[in-house]
């Protein structure tokens, strides 16, 4: 089913239909952080994305949660935005020799995931509300704080000493 597919008809049709790809993103995302753990060097940036990757399981998990207040079925639909995100991160960390740049190329494909959830999280938290759903907007919101914290210590290392090993 298309976003722009004339199967969706009101706004709880858009929430579900977005909470279905951000479910699909985050089981990719479970599925391509231990190749992104795995190649980084720096050893906070392995910590940072081995500790965010537990957080996505539970991003998973709370996701579930999320379907079943609905009372419906957790279930994903392909999300080619997210897959061509992590292709795309896959590609480049395939180019890169050096390991100093290598990292840079990890925080810059780990932010534009990061990106990818926040968009889709915040839009869900907004037309819960407008569907009277605040459980629903609260439950999501807190994945969206652990995607805007991992965001910004990305960030952080990036600025404070990855970028500059790499230039
Ligand atoms: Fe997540
Ligand atoms: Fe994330």
């Amino acid at each position: 089913m298309g976003l722009f597919s004339k199967d969706l008809k009101t706004l709880d049709d858009l929430f579900v239909h977005t909470l279905q790809d951000i479910y699909y993103a985050e089981n990719q995302i479970v599925r391509s952080l231990p190749e992104m753990i795995d190649k980084a060097t720096d050893p906070q940036l392995k910590q940072g994305l081995q500790s965010h990757l537990r957080e996505t399981e539970n991003h998973v998990r709370r996701l579930e949660q999320a379907f079943r207040l609905r009372g419906i079925e957790a279930k994903g639909v392909d999300c080619p935005a997210i897959d061509g995100i992590i292709e795309e991160a896959e590609d480049v960390a395939g180019e890169v020799d050096d390991k100093n740049v290598l990292d840079a190329a990890i925080i810059a494909a780990a932010q534009a995931v990061e990106h990818y959830e926040i968009t889709r999280h915040g839009s869900l938290i907004a037309w819960a509300q407008q569907l009277g759903r605040s459980d629903l907007g609260t439950l999501l919101q807190q994945n969206l704080d652990e995607e805007k914290a991992a965001d910004k210590k990305l960030t952080a290392l990036a600025e404070s000493q990855v970028n500059k090993r790499a230039a």
